[in-house]
């Protein structure tokens, strides 16, 4: 999966997303911005925000700045953001090589990103480096099915994925060793559990 091949499969993709993948990752959605609106951080980054499903959702005092790389997908969360004043930015923006400086934000948001980007080490080191020591690095994302009923549910919606270029082979194991930070809680979030709640806390750099 190369950046132009996402780009392109999710302009494309923009106009039927909300319908397809909104009430069916929807569980994992509410945990992820709830568990971020628990935390107390005033400030959020959402790395691919996408059509910004999840930004009615923060707790109104909270800062929210998403990025994605698709133009097509922030147009819609734009047009969501239109009565939310606490979204700040909106930015196209890699998540692997980001702009902002070091530790920017007291918490970061990963929905259903990690099994898309192409290099999710890089992805990671990212969202280690914009988050505060200590803060709080929340992801959600769908991981590979171990068992017959799941399995059986990953082959069905296997061609709704591959279309919008997410990896189903991402397993839990590789999630929290690639993250390099330190586990706070996993959970069911959605799907008997084929969808996982993951929620880190970010370590001092050099640790
Ligand atoms: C499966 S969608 C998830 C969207 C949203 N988080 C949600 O909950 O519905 C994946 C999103 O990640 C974005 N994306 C993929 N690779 C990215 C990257 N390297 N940097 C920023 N966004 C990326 C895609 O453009 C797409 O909007």
């Amino acid at each position: 999966m190369d950046l132009d091949l996402i780009r392109r499969v999710y302009g494309k993709g923009a106009t039927v997303y909300d319908a397809v993948f909104g009430p069916l990752l929807e569980r994992g959605r509410r945990m992820a911005v709830e568990a971020a609106n628990a935390t107390g951080a005033r400030s959020v980054l959402e790395v691919g925000v996408g059509t910004g499903l999840s930004l009615p959702l923060y707790r109104a005092d909270i800062k929210v700045t998403g990025i994605d790389l698709s133009p097509e997908m922030l147009a819609r969360a734009r047009k969501r953001a239109e009565d939310l004043p606490n979204v700040q930015d909106l930015h196209e923006m890699d998540a692997q090589a980001m702009s902002f400086a070091d530790a920017s934000f007291e918490a970061v948001v990963a929905m259903y990103v990690a099994a898309v980007v192409p290099n999710m080490t890089k992805l990671f080191q990212e969202l280690r480096r914009v988050c505060v020591p200590g803060g709080h690095v929340i992801v959600v994302n769908h991981v590979a099915a171990e068992t017959g009923l799941l399995g059986a549910f990953d082959r069905m919606v296997a061609p709704a994925t591959r279309a919008m270029a997410i990896r189903s082979d991402l397993r839990l194991a590789t999630v929290v060793e690639t993250a390099g930070l330190d586990v706070a809680g996993i959970e069911d979030a959605g799907i008997g559990g084929y969808i996982k709640l993951i929620r880190f806390r970010n370590r001092p750099p050099g640790n």
